[in-house]
Parts: structure tokens; sequence; C-alpha cells
């Protein structure tokens, strides 16, 4: 009874985990940011103009148009928006919002070019945004590119509800004017960049004291730097529209072993670093190389300009990836800023709590007036800590952010401005690299946390309610009631003849190499169950049958399939479980009748079969490894609800001490794990393997083997991954969801499936990961589709279903267990 109860409390446990994780996927923040206020506001252009995503409102004869604009000129060049018109005038003119109170990016798009009547040699002037001047003397003419912005972050106070920016002809030259071509306002998460009250975090490098960013102050941003990557683009960003470019410019001491590296990290996202970086940034790095001895002769250093006589706020991104890197200790190095100690022990593993997760640190950092020298180089240099400190000689950083602090409300330097960071975001730089970053994967760690370690307190409760709660579902359950010392019942030979009519072929609802399912009613009850009958006589099925009653009896979960009981007379094989109405998840993809299964179905079937695989994994006292997840092992019940069967090849994972098993390789063609296969040996990551092809058969809607005239093709695990490499994993899937499924999830769901299906069973996520990975996309869907409900755009989709286009072939010699 004892023995009951334990079991019972487990299950109620995590019952109850289920409900929590699903109410709290409920209001876990957003994983990208919504901006609560947004404007895209395109100079001199009448009516609006759609441009890179984006509705710019023109600001003629519209809400936006400037005070003082009946002295401007409009003009306009051949150029993409918002750099096709033009706003000039020689004498001052104001934009004026009405904004909510908060913090606000501020960008100011130019094209510095002449037009008749305004040479662009004579265009000085000053902008300020309420109080703030933003820019003094300035002339575009200064700046590297002919297109570029200008980023700032102000905070509009309470008592306001106005943001006006004001250009201002520079007084001290005869015919200068002001211009802008566009002008973005973008509400920001709270203290993103600005300091929290509380928050002591920010140290002022070189002073001994801490620093803060005040909502008094205002930023200018710099430098937003991909470290070791590429351009992103503000639509790939987080939702703020950041533009993010390629560190190559700057770093100026990089020994030729300091190439950037791809860190190729999946999936261990444990917290939202509030939407502060797309994952992108953490995809890449710069590292210093293999040698230990260059490394500790140099610094890898990175060099920017910026305005003698500022404070300047530095933020550093890191995410730890190296497979070696897992404690603390093993990489550690100093971090220099402007020749200052900014960090004399920088060991990220310390900072995130490990290998694959993201983290930054803040520095203020004062570069001095010097007379004479307008211009310094702001430098960032890294340097491994002394070998006593650490294991690997070496450094490592993600991602750079600099901006300027205002000194007494101005962030006004000297022309010619540094060398502006931030050519045109929208400029001839291929976005197509950065489609890969929209993937700041948030993270429900905390919650689940949060979750866990309420789990003992959950246990002692649900120990004292499960006695009579298993008693109670024991009885619901019919035939288990009769059961005395199990939770599964022994059902006698005449018991199973009657309730399948004397093995009655009509009632068969499941065919393969062990034997047939049978639909039945047992006690001539009303509740349908299953019935599985395996070949009498068969080696293999015997000790099949046992594990499965072995594991089943023990493991209750919602969604692993329910083991009611067994027969085990005159030597009949013989197991009876829940009837699964909607048969299994093969039966909905292909070769079968059924309609396709929408999108959200999909997902959440995903989801529940990922979390029977995560709960046989860890929620047990020892891991268990399914070794034959397939789609036809995930069956469907009335509601839809997955449940994963089939037990018969489970073993017992490692211990802790061990990190495999060597087994004789056992499971389903399609779906083996390559490294299980050739090294025979069995670790759970082995489940995550399959897992992956299930996810590419939901995706495809192909079997995992099918026979076609192209070899390449057979196999959907290899050929998804050599798609998914070319960039065209787009090709292949289902086209069903081509038009009913928006593109971020398809993709982002892809991407769950390919790090399954690595090779490389080390860098496959764990099946935790995986349902985070899952729940993420599925998060994208209800985001999507509050999106689309709040613009209105609901349409009723019709279902589109090509069949003819998906090649359809049967393949069947994989063993079909319990289902229709
Ligand atoms: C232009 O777009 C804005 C916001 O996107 C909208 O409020 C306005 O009605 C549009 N104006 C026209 C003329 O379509
Ligand atoms: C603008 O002025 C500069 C010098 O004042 C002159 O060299 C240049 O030709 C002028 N450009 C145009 C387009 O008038
Ligand atoms: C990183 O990935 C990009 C895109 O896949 C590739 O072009 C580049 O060569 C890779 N760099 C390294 C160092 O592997
Ligand atoms: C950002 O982080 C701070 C502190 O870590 C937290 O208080 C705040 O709610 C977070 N903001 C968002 C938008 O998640
Ligand atoms: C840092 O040191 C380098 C050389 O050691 C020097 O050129 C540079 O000016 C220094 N930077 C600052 C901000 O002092
Ligand atoms: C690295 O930079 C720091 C700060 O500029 C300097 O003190 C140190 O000597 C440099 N180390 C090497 C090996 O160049
Ligand atoms: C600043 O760095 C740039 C390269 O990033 C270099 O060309 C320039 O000489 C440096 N200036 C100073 C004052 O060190
Ligand atoms: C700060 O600016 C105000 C007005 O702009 C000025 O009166 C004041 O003297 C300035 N303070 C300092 C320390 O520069
Ligand atoms: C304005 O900027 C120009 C170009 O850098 C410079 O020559 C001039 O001295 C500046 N004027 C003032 C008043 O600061």
């Amino acid at each position: 009874m004892k023995f009951l109860s334990v079991i019972a409390a487990l299950y109620f446990c995590h019952l109850i985990i289920f409900f929590c994780i699903l109410a709290a996927a409920g209001d876990s923040p957003s994983p990208y940011y919504t901006p609560t206020e947004i404007t895209f506001v395109a100079c001199g252009c009448l009516g609006n103009i759609s441009a890179h995503g984006q509705t710019w409102v023109g600001d003629v004869s519209s809400q936006y148009s400037p005070l003082g604009h009946q002295q401007s000129t409009i003009s306009t060049k051949p150029r993409e928006p918002p750099y096709s018109a033009s706003r000039l005038s020689h004498s001052q003119f104001t934009y004026t919002f009405n904004v909510t109170p908060g913090q606000k990016f501020i960008r100011l798009h130019f094209y510095s070019t002449s037009y008749s009547g305004f040479n662009i040699s004579s265009a000085f002037f000053s902008v300020k945004a309420n109080s703030f001047t933003l820019v003094n003397n300035f002339s575009a003419s200064f700046a590297p590119d002919d297109t570029f912005f200008k980023e700032f972050c102000i905070n509009v106070p309470e008592d306001q509800k106005s943001l006006s920016i004001t250009f201002t002809p520079s007084p001290d030259y005869q015919d200068s004017y002001a211009f802008i071509n566009g002008i973005e306002l973008v509400s920001m998460p709270l203290n993103l960049y600005y300091t929290a009250a509380d928050d002591q975090s920010l140290e002022f490098v070189g002073e001994g004291s801490q620093f803060s960013i005040l909502n008094s102050n205002a930023l200018e941003t710099l430098y937003r730097i991909n470290v070791g990557g590429s351009f992103i683009s503000p639509q790939m960003d987080t939702g703020m529209y950041r533009t993010w470019i390629a560190d190559d410019g700057y770093v100026t001491d990089a020994r030729p072993s300091a190439l950037p590296v791809n860190t190729t990290i999946v999936l261990r996202f444990s917290r939202i670093l509030n939407f502060s970086a797309p994952l992108a940034v953490y995809r890449t790095a710069r590292t210093m190389g293999l040698d230990k001895n260059i490394n500790e002769h140099y610094n890898l250093t990175w060099e920017f300009q910026v305005d003698s006589g500022f404070i300047y706020f530095v933020r550093l991104h890191f995410c730890e990836f190296q497979l070696e890197v897992t404690e603390e200790r093993d990489r550690v190095f100093k971090i220099y800023l402007a020749n200052l100690t900014a960090e004399d022990v920088a060991d990220v593993i310390a900072w995130s709590g490990g290998n694959g997760v993201p983290e930054y640190r803040d520095y203020a950092v004062a570069i001095g007036s010097k007379s004479d020298v307008k211009k310094q180089n702001l430098s960032i240099a890294l340097h491994p800590a002394p070998r006593w400190r650490t294991k690997y000689s070496d450094s490592i950083l993600n991602g750079i952010e600099i901006f300027k602090v205002d000194n007494n409300g101005s962030l006004a330097g000297p022309n010619p401005y540094p060398t502006v960071s931030q050519a045109s975001s929208f400029g001839t730089r291929s976005p197509q690299q950065s489609t890969k970053a929209k993937n700041n994967r948030p993270r429900m760690l905390g919650i689940v946390g949060v979750v866990a370690s309420g789990l003992v307190v959950l246990f002692i409760v649900f120990l004292l309610i499960s006695r009579r709660a298993v008693m109670k579902e024991a009885k619901s359950r019919g035939p288990a009631s009769s059961l005395p010392s199990d939770l599964c019942t022994q059902f006698s030979i005449s018991e199973i003849k009657e309730a399948t009519k004397d093995f009655n072929n009509l009632l068969i609802i499941g065919r393969g190499g062990f034997g047939n399912v049978y639909k039945g009613f047992l006690n001539g009850d009303s509740i349908p169950v299953a019935i599985k009958r395996l070949n009498p006589g068969s080696q293999q099925g015997a000790l099949e049958f046992q594990t499965e009653i072995g594991m089943l009896s023990q493991l209750r979960y919602l969604h692993l399939v329910s083991l009611i009981g067994y027969c085990n007379d005159d030597g009949q094989m013989i197991l009876v479980y829940d009837y699964m109405a909607r048969g299994t998840l093969r039966d909905h993809l292909y070769n079968s009748d059924n309609p396709p299964l929408p999108w959200d179905r999909r997902l959440k079937i995903c989801i529940g079969a990922a979390r029977a695989l995560h709960y046989l994994h860890t929620g047990a006292s020892k891991v268990i490894i399914h070794r034959d997840v397939k789609t036809t092992n995930i069956l469907l019940d009335e509601e839809w609800v997955a449940k994963v069967s089939d037990f018969g090849l489970c073993k017992f994972g490692p211990n802790f001490s061990k990190t495999h098993v060597s087994t004789q390789v056992k499971g389903s063609i399609g779906y083996l794990d390559p490294e299980y296969y050739r090294l025979q040996l069995l670790t759970e990551k082995s489940d995550v393997y399959s897992f992956g092809v299930v996810l590419l058969e939901v995706l495809c809607a192909r079997p995992p083997i099918l026979r076609t005239g192209d070899k390449k093709q057979v196999n959907l695990a290899v050929w998804a991954t050599e798609c998914y490499r070319n960039g065209k994993i787009g090709d292949i899937i289902d086209p069903f969801l081509k038009g009913n499924a928006p593109p971020v999830c398809l993709n982002q769901f892809a991407e769950v499936a390919m790090s399954c299906v690595n090779d490389d069973r080390i860098r496959r996520p764990s099946m935790s990961d995986v349902v985070w990975g899952l729940e993420f996309v599925f998060q994208l869907l209800r985001e999507s589709s509050e999106k689309s409900e709040k613009l209105g755009e609901i349409e009723h989709k019709t279902v589109r279903y090509d069949s003819a286009s998906l090649t359809r072939d049967v393949f069947s010699d994989i063993v079909n267990p319990q289902g229709r």
C-alpha cells in the first residue's frame, strides 16, 4: 500500500506540474518585445509607404507634419524609403509626437546628398529632443556612408505627454540648413539599458564605484556589434528594430588563430535576458585560439573611436559554447576597458550558470577630455587569467554595445562624427545572412525551477491525498479495482476471450510482427480497451512482455499510455491498455484518408510526446530509455492527447557514474541513432534522435524511410539535414502547413528537429530542452494568432491539401503495435 501511495503521489505530482506549466505558459513573458509605441515617419512623403516590413507614415498633411514646415522644402531622390524623400529648411522646424511616458528609442535617418538650393556642404544643424541636445553643429557630410541613422535613448517623464524633436540650422554659418529623412520612435522595455533603482551592478571602471543610467540621462548608441558574426537587420532583432553589425572592422589585435567561431549553441536558454539580444548574437563569438603560448602573450582587442570628454556605457554579451567548458574556472580571463581593468576574473560559466546560457555585463568608463584630442579609441581587450586560475588560457566575447552618456543634457560631440557604426539599417548588407536570427528563445526554466522546488512540498501534500485518490481512480478504472497488490490487473484468458469475441478478426485494430491488437470491452463494460496479443512462443516476445508489464505498471503519466492489465494464462502474452480512439500519430500524417492535422494540434501532440520522454528520462528513479520512439508508438485519445506506448524495448539507463549502456541494437529503421548503431552504446540521446525523426515526419508529412528514385531522399533525417544545411528545408515542409502555419513557427520547429538529429549525440539537446523548444514554438504561434486577431485579419482558413504533390509511398514493414 505504501508503494501504491508513492506511485500515485508521483503521478499526481506530475499532473500538477503539467498543469502548472500550462498555466505558467499562459503568462510567461513574451519571447519578443512588443513595443507599446511604434512610429515610423517618412519625412517629405505624402501618404503611407511600406518599406522593410513597416509602414512609414508620410509627414506631409498628416498628424506628423512638423511645426514651422511652411518654410521647409521637400525633395525626393530615387532611393529606398525612408531615404527617398527629405525635409529641408533654413529655419527651425519641430516634430511633435503624442506619447506615453517612458523610455524610448529615437532613430534619425539621414541621406547626405545635395538638392537644388541645398548644398550638403552647408548642412550644419542641431537636433534637440525635449530638453536633450542630440547633436550640435552636425554635418551629415562627414559620415562615411551616404545613408545612415543615429540612435538615441531618452526617457519621457511621467508629467509629459509629448516628445518634440527640433531641428535648428546652425547660426554660425550662412546658408546653413537642417534636414531629415526619417524618424523612428519605438518604446523600450523598462530598464533595458537604464538602471533600475535597486540595481547596483553597473561598475564605473577605474573609479571603484557604481554608476547608474538614470531616467534623467540620454544615451546615444555608438556601436552594436555581433562579434564573430554578421549583420542582423532590424527585422531580425527581438522586437526593438535595433541593428547589429559585424566586428571585423574593429578588431585590432587578433592573432591568426583567433578566428570567429560559430558556437552552435542550441536550446539551452535558461532565462530571458530582457530581450537584450537576438539568439544570433550568441550563435557566434571570437576566442583567442588553441595555442596557450600565443594567447598568453597578447590581448584580443577591439577599438572603437569615441568623443573625448564623455562617459561611455559598455555592455558585453557572453555565452560559453565549447563543450569542454562546463565548469567554473575552466575559462577565466581578464577584461580591460580603455586600458583599465574592468574584470580581473571573468568567468562566464560562473556568471551564467552553465554552458549555452547567455549573460551580459555592464560597465561605465570615462574617456577624459584632452585639449587637442577630440577623438580617442575606447579599447576592449581580453587576456587569459594566470594559469593557476584557469584551465584553458583563452577568452571569449559574443557581443558588444557601446553608448555615449549625455553630459549635462548634451550628447553633442565635434564633427567629424565617430565612424558612424550605423550605416543605413536597410542598406546593401545582405539581411539573408541573419535569417536565422529570430531565435531569442525565452526560457520557462525559472518557472519550471520554481515548480520543481515546490515538488517536495507537493509530494508530501499529495502523499496524504493520494491514498484516497488512488482508490477512487482504481474504481473508476473498472477492472483495476479488483487489483489487490499492484496497479495492474491479471486477467484470465476467458475474460480476454469474452472481450475480444474469441479473438475475432473483425475486432483487429492493429497488426505487427509481434501479433495483433484488438479492440474489446471487458466484463460487458462500456469502456473500450485495446488488447495486444503477442505471438505465443516467441522468445523475444516473452522478454518484451515482461519488460512492458514491469515498466508500465510502475509508470503513470498523462502522456504515457496506461496499462490496465495483462493475461499470462496458458503461456499467453496479452496486454490490456486504455483504448486510444484516434489511433497512431502516423495515421494522421500520411498514407491515410484522415484529413491533415492542423498545425496547433500537431504541435500539442509533439509537446505531449516530448513531455512523456522527458518524464521517462528524468521522472523515475532510474533513467528509462524507450528505444523505440516512432510515430506509430505515439497514440492519440479521443481528445487528441498524445500517449507514448510500447515499452517492450525499454531499458534502464546508465547510473550516474556511467554515461551509457551497451546493448544489442534494437529499434526501427529510419529512427535509429547512427551513433547507437555504430557504437552500440545506448544513452537517452538515442531517444532524442528518434524523436527528432518524429518531428520531421510531423513537419514534412512523409515516412522516415521512403523508397524513391533519388537515393539521397530515402532517409528522412539524412535528407532533411542536407536540405537544412543548404537553407532549403522549406522545400520539404508539408505543403498543407505552408499555407496554414506561420513561417516563424515552422522555422523554429525545424530547428528543434534538426538539433535532435545531430549526428553528434553530445550536441543533441536533452528532452527537457526539446520540450522548451516546442513550447516556445507554441508561444510564437499564439502570439502570431493574437497579432492577426488584433489586426482583424482572422480569415476563415480553408483547408488546402494537395495530396498529389506529396510522394506517398508505402513503407510498412515497421511493426505497428496497438493502433489501427
Ligand atoms: C497610415 O498608417 C497609419 C498607421 O499605420 C494609419 O493610422 C493611417 O490611417 C494610414 N493612413 C492612410 C492614408 O492609409
Ligand atoms: C557644394 O559646395 C562645395 C563647396 O562649397 C562645392 O565644391 C560643390 O561643388 C557644391 N556642390 C553642388 C552640388 O553645388
Ligand atoms: C559560420 O556559419 C556561417 C553560416 O552558416 C558560415 O558561412 C561560416 O563559414 C561559419 N564560420 C565558421 C568559422 O565556421
Ligand atoms: C528585466 O529584468 C529585470 C530584473 O532582472 C526585471 O525586473 C524586469 O521585469 C525585466 N523586464 C522584462 C521586460 O522582462
Ligand atoms: C591605451 O594604451 C594604448 C597603448 O598601450 C594607447 O595607445 C592608448 O592611447 C591607450 N588608451 C587610453 C584610452 O588611454
Ligand atoms: C593587455 O592590455 C592591458 C591594458 O591595456 C595591458 O596592461 C597589458 O600589458 C596588455 N597585455 C599584453 C600581453 O599586451
Ligand atoms: C584608433 O583605432 C583605429 C583603428 O580601429 C586606428 O586606425 C587609429 O589609429 C586609432 N587611433 C588611436 C588614437 O589610437
Ligand atoms: C548644465 O547646463 C545648464 C543649462 O544647459 C547650465 O546652466 C549649467 O551651467 C550646466 N552645468 C554644467 C556643470 O556644465
Ligand atoms: C562646426 O563643425 C565644423 C566641421 O567640423 C567645424 O569646422 C566648426 O568649427 C564647427 N563650428 C562650431 C561653431 O563648433
